[in-house]
């Protein structure tokens, strides 16, 4: 709710030129690094989709993880881990993407999920869809049902919805 999506804005520092010139980054380490509104936040993650409605949780290298692994210990169920590429050690599912600055392939092992296990995906911050879409596709082709996709905050101007449409975004926090 607002209450949520007003302690995000509160923990967010925007870094002008950051990766590169043009970009103004999101740095949501003042969040992470904040327990009471890391847990508040974690705790909104999961009440937004209910404890009973996911298997497992996925969590996108690097930031996502983060995210991830909370939303997973509060609810009582694991992670599965979404990883740039050449990282996982056994066979994995592969998909290349385009970034706001960049490009990247991200990866899941192939035996991930078993069949019909209920995915929620989570991310810090969701710009272009890129990454988002990668990892959608990834969770369905290793057999994953996504149920699920929350990020911390939403850049909008992005136009990453109508890019996942007609999956089902939550963003605590849209700007
Ligand atoms: C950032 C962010 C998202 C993604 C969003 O990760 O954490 O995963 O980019 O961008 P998109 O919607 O345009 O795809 P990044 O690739 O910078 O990796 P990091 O977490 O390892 O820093
Ligand atoms: N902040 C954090 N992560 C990002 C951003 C941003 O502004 N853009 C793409 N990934």
């Amino acid at each position: 709710g607002p209450e949520v999506a007003r302690l995000v804005a509160s923990r967010v520092l925007d870094v002008p030129d950051f990766p590169q010139p043009g970009v103004v980054f999101k740095d949501l380490m003042p969040l992470f690094a904040d327990g009471k509104a890391f847990r508040e936040v974690t705790d909104g993650i999961v009440a937004y989709h209910g404890r009973e409605s996911f298997d497992v949780v996925v969590g996108i290298e690097a930031r996502g993880f983060v995210v991830a692994a909370a939303v997973a210990y509060a609810a009582g169920v694991g992670v599965v881990p979404v990883r740039k590429a050449g990282k996982l050690p056994r066979p994995a599912h592969s998909v290349s993407y385009a970034l706001e600055y960049g490009e990247a392939t991200l990866e899941v092992h192939e035996d991930a999920f078993t069949a019909g296990h209920r995915v929620l995906v989570v991310d810090d911050v969701l710009a272009t869809g890129g990454t988002a879409e990668a990892t959608l596709d990834l969770v369905e082709r290793a057999g994953g049902t996504v149920t699920g996709f929350t990020v911390l905050l939403e850049l909008a101007f992005l136009g990453a919805r109508k890019r996942l449409a007609p999956r089902p975004v939550h963003a605590l926090l849209t700007v």
